[in-house]
This record gives structure tokens, sequence and C-alpha cells, in this order.
């Protein structure tokens, strides 16, 4: 399959065997990425990361994945800190980005901003998460995180839980459980619940799809708990969020109830919807999740920069 020089903007783009090719060269990463042994295909190569949104794992996974590959990196993570604040317009920033780098990986606050990105830059432009729109590459690590843990994705039972509305990364991966034949648990309160056009889309690609706002009701039937935040930053209105602002707290108390092999994940960052006592459970897969994004996004690297046939 040929990824050379193509954008990764939403996960929608790709087809179950393209996302499986990822996956795969993914886990040929993983001894590189974890600096077990070297390899620098894309020496010469340069990655811009701009961070119009604050981010710990994606920034900084993107950029250790270019390192462990030999590509260098320029970056800016701040808005305030380039010719947008003089009035500049994100399409004549990308532009001139452009020019001074391989590919680009984008975060940004509004939706649609990546697609934006990727009509005028003439190299790659990556998804990185627009606004509550997409977050493709966290997808790929997501997959490729229930696939290591439960050797196939096909008919698993997944409870997405949490801020499904404004939850770019539950709006990315549903998408893409639907082409795995998972079948989908959304539990979240009512001002959160999933948009009603991805549930229908959902339901259109023939995904079996339950909505409830309790927890303790589905809890038993998982066999993947995907937990996410109550994004404060999305609430127009603070008293919306102080409304469900800790309504679902994973502890050991509630995993009783889970099945011994469930297990939890979170895109993170989490504030106190995992209670720290579940780290050292086996249901705790959200550190090694995160690791993922190293050995994912330097196949992504590969596939999009260096030509790797896959
Ligand atoms: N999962 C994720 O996108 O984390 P960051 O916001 O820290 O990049």
């Amino acid at each position: 399959m040929d990824f050379y020089d193509r954008d990764i903007v939403s996960i929608k783009d790709f087809t179950r065997e393209e996302i499986e090719a990822l996956l795969d060269l993914s886990e040929k990463m993983v001894p590189y990425a974890m600096g077990e042994k070297t390899w620098k295909p894309l020496s010469g190569r340069i990655l811009g990361n701009l961070f119009f949104e604050p981010s710990t794992r994606t920034r900084l996974s993107f950029e250790s994945a270019a390192h462990r590959l030999g590509a260098n990196v320029i970056d800016v993570s701040e808005m305030s800190m380039t010719s947008i604040s003089k009035g500049e317009t994100l399409a004549d920033t990308i532009r001139m980005v452009d020019a001074y780098c391989d590919a680009i990986v984008l975060r940004h606050p509004h939706e649609g901003a990546a697609r934006l990105a990727a009509k005028f830059s003439i190299n790659p432009v990556i998804n990185a998460g627009d606004g509550a729109g997409s977050h493709p590459t966290q997808t790929l690590l997501d997959l490729f995180t229930m696939r290591s843990c439960k050797g196939s994705i096909d008919g698993l039972n997944i409870v997405l839980v949490g801020d499904l509305k404004y939850g770019r990364t539950v709006h990315s991966l549903s998408d893409a459980l639907t082409v795995f034949g998972a079948k989908l648990t959304l539990v979240a309160p009512e001002q959160l619940q999933m948009p009603d056009d991805i549930v229908r889309h959902l339901k259109e690609k023939g995904c079996p799809v339950r909505q409830t706002d309790s927890l303790e009701e589905v809890i038993s039937d998982a066999d993947v708990l995907y937990v996410t935040r109550i994004q404060k930053e999305r609430f127009p209105d603070p008293t919306e969020y102080r409304k469900v602002a800790g309504m679902y707290r994973i502890d050991n108390s509630m995993l009783r109830e889970a099945q011994k092999d469930m297990i939890v994940m979170h895109p993170l960052p989490r504030i106190d919807e995992i209670a720290p006592e579940v780290d050292s459970t086996e249901h705790a897969k959200y550190f090694e999740q995160a690791f993922n994004g190293i050995p994912v996004r330097m196949a992504l690297l590969m596939a999009i920069l260096g030509g790797e046939e896959i």
C-alpha cells in the first residue's frame, strides 16, 4: 500500500486494510521506539510540529518518533509566538511552514483546521487534533493497543465513557471501530452524549450501538473500557461543566464488577476519572497506550515520508 506523501486528516480516509498495514508496521517499530535498535532512514528530513493547543503526548511522541528515525524537528507550541498574533492567516502560516519542512503536524482549536491546512500545504499534513473534530493518529495508537492487548478487535464489546460530545478521540475511534466489527456502548450524561449525526453514521455502518448514562449497568459486559476526561476547556458555560465534572470515577471497587481481562484505556490526560489505585491493576493499559504513540507515529512518518512500501 502506498502512503507516500499522503495527508492524515481523518481516520475516515482509511480502509481497514490500510489501517491494518499501518498497525503491522507499528509492531515492527517497537524495538526502535524503545531504543533497543537504531535505524535512521529519515536522516535529513524535517518535521514541522505546530501545536496551537496544549499537548504532552502527541507533540512529544511525534518529536520522539522523528528523532528515533533520524529526522529533525522544528516546532511552535504557542500561537502567540507566531505571526498569527500579528494577523497572519492560518493558510499563509501553513504555506510558510510548508516551505521549511517535509511534513506538518498540526494541532488546532478549530474543527476543520487540518483539512484547510492540507489544502494549502504541498507537503503532507497530519491532524494532531482539531478542536472537537477528530484525532486520527490517537485512533491508530488506540487500535494498536487494543489489538496488542486483546489479540483482535473484531467483535469486542467496547464501552466509551465520559465526554462523548466534545471528545475528538472518541469521535475518531468510534468510526474506526465500525470497520473492525466492534460493538459500542456509549456512556455519558445527557449534556455530553455522542452527537446524533455520529450515532446515526455508526448505525448506518451496521455497528450495534447502545446508549446509557449508567456505567454500573454495562461495565460487566465490557472487553475494553475507554475512559475520557470531561473537558472543562470545551464548555462555553463553566456552570454547565460543574454539573457533570466528576460524574464517572473508575476505582477498584467498580472494577470488581468487570471481567478479569477487561482493559481500561484513556487517551490522557486524566484528572479524577480514574483513581490512581487502578494504575497497578492488570486492567490499566493507559500508560502502555501512551507509549504506543511512538511506534505508531514512527510507522506513519515512515509510510508518508520514507515511502516505505507496506
Ligand atoms: N492523547 C492526547 O492527545 O494527549 P495530549 O493532549 O497530551 O497530546
